[in-house]
């Protein structure tokens, strides 16, 4: 059970007085009656305390990971985080003693929290996102702790433990990363910017990590500082470039377009939020407050601004002029082209419309990020694993067609790819092409960094000794990295 705020002001007055002599009480009445007040603020400030823990626990989306799908009981691990060295499972962080953190101190949690140190020594994987947590404040910590002892429910259950295959079982190996790539900094003011922009920085960089995702990462998986919010795959999906660039970030989306996409994953015209953007609005960014809300609009629409090649922003694209008859007429039987269209009618039309123009209740595919993007990686997922996201008590669902779909439901990795082509072809950015390979690679989890692709390569103590030496290299060079100015 959690333990109750520590409340002295109700046992002192009740029975630890109760034999003392009649002269005394008034006395000890009114002694008792200063302890109970003392006592009950002191209650007060624990329960505001783990109120204001529980908020901050939202805010960095804890519950997303360590609850396991379907109905898992909350903070009790076993979410398989799929990475390209294989499967992390998420840790029991409910206060159990035997199998949760019930034993931790508010140090250990710190150090878990923010630098990836579990209380027995052994190194977190970064897949538990503390190098953005490592900004987070004492004081934020010390309420997230007390959020997590005094009210999260403790689970005696041991979730599946985690076995990366050789030379990423060596959890020590992680050390040398963190060397490397932890910036233990914790968050810093930037005093020219206002109070509203620093909150926003804050919740963006340290509780809601949005960059663990949206920067891109280097051949060691770390985050490219000097591509901050870029744009980056996360395994099946693709993190679009969230920086103020009017074109190839977010720069032309206005403020009231980005609030309600945080509240609700969906701006009609626009954006939809599947896989795990889907995940964060649900989860975090819908119970945020308003004010929260504004000061991380007020912190994005100020990144520097990163651009592509791209002229036409991704939400720009809208329904191509031609006449899908006139396209059709005199293709060869079952071209690629009228597979798609077939795949299109049958299995998309039903809910986006013959047109792709969508109604009231389902997006059109143009004018529609997912399908304007330089890159299918969104289009094929959301055709692969669907959508499905709730907000309040709204679910948005798409099925899947990629290998957790009915049987009657399933397309091929061609099929898709035709699909894909149609779609991009006729609502979409028409440059973009996808081969089945592509859809492979995505139903495969992703491109892998080159520190998994050379893993079968060499042999295992090569692949280490390699490592150690490019880390080294990576080192020096982050050093000068370092130097310049931080974000903002
Ligand atoms: C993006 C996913 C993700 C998020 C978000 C996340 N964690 Fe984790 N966390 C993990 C994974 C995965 C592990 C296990 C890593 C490993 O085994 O190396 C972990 C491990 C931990 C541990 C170590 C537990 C132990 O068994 O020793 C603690 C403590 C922890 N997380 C607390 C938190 C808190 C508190 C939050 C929110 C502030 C949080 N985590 C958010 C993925 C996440
Ligand atoms: C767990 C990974 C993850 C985290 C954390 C995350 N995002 Fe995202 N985000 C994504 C993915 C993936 C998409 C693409 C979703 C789609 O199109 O269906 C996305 C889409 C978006 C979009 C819409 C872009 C577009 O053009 O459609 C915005 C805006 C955005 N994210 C902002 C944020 C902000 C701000 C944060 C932090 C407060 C954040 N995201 C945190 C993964 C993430
Ligand atoms: C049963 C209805 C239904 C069917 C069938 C369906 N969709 Fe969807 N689709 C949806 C819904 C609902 C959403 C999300 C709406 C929201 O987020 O509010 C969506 C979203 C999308 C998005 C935007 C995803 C993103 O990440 O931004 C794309 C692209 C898409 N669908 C393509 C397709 C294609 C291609 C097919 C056919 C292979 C298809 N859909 C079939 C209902 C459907």
């Amino acid at each position: 059970m959690p333990k109750p705020p520590v409340s002295p002001g109700t046992s002192f007055g009740g029975t630890l007085f109760a034999p003392i002599s009649a002269s005394l009480r008034p006395a000890i009445l009114c002694l008792s009656a200063l302890v109970a007040t003392a006592g009950a603020s002191f209650a007060d400030e624990t329960s505001d305390l783990v109120a204001r823990g529980r908020y901050l626990a939202t805010a960095a989306d804890c519950a997303a990971c360590h609850t396991a799908p379907h109905g898992g009981t909350p903070f009790a691990g076993g979410y398989a985080i799929d990475t390209p060295l294989g499967k992390i499972f998420s840790t029991n962080i409910t206060p159990s003693k035997e199998d949760g953190i019930g034993t931790y101190s508010e140090e250990d949690f710190s150090r878990a929290v923010r630098e990836g140190v579990a209380k027995d020594g052994s190194h977190l994987y970064p897949a538990m996102p503390y190098t953005a947590y490592a900004k987070i404040t004492d004081d934020d910590m010390k309420a997230l702790y007390a959020y997590f002892m005094h009210e999260v429910k403790p689970d005696d259950h041991k979730p599946q433990k985690t076995e990366l295959p050789f030379p990423f079982s060596i959890r020590t190996s992680m050390a040398v990363w963190n060397l490397l790539f932890l910036d233990k900094t914790r968050f810093q003011p930037n005093p020219a910017k206002s109070a509203e922009w620093n909150r926003g920085a804050y919740l963006a960089d340290a509780l809601e990590h949005c960059a663990t995702c949206h920067t891109p990462r280097n051949a060691f998986m770390a985050e490219d500082a000097s591509q901050a919010l870029a744009g980056g795959s996360v395994g099946s999906w693709y993190a679009p470039n969230i920086t103020s660039d009017k074109v190839a970030g977010i720069g032309g989306w206005s403020d009231d377009q980005l609030i309600q996409y945080f509240k609700t994953g969906n701006v009609p015209g626009k954006a939809q939020a599947a896989g795990p953007m889907a995940e964060a609005v649900e989860n975090s960014l819908q119970h945020l407050s308003d004010d929260d809300l504004k000061a991380i609009v007020t912190y994005l629409k100020d990144v520097p601004a990163i651009g592509s090649a791209e002229t036409t922003s991704r939400a720009d694209f809208g329904k191509a002029s031609v006449e899908v008859e006139a396209l059709l007429r005199g293709l060869p039987g079952q071209s690629p082209e009228e597979n798609g269209y077939h795949i299109f009618s049958g299995s998309c039309a039903a809910c986006h419309q013959v047109e792709g123009q969508g109604n009231d209740h389902y997006p059109s595919l143009f004018n529609n990020t997912a399908t304007g993007e330089d890159r299918p990686d969104n289009l094929v997922s959301t055709i692969l694993y669907g959508l499905h996201r709730k907000v309040g008590d709204h679910v948005a669902f798409m099925p899947a067609f990629g290998a957790d779909a009915s049987y009657t439901d399933r397309l091929s990795d061609k099929d898709i790819a035709d699909v894909s082509n149609y779609v991009l072809e006729n609502y979409g950015n028409p440059s973009v092409k996808v081969a089945p390979a592509d859809v492979a690679r995505i139903r495969d989890g992703g491109e892998k960094p080159l520190i998994v692709k050379l893993a079968p390569l060499a042999a295992p103590a090569a692949i280490v000794a390699a490592v150690i030496v490019l880390a080294v290299i990576v080192w020096l060079l982050s050093r000068r990295r370092r130097s310049r100015p931080a974000l903002g």
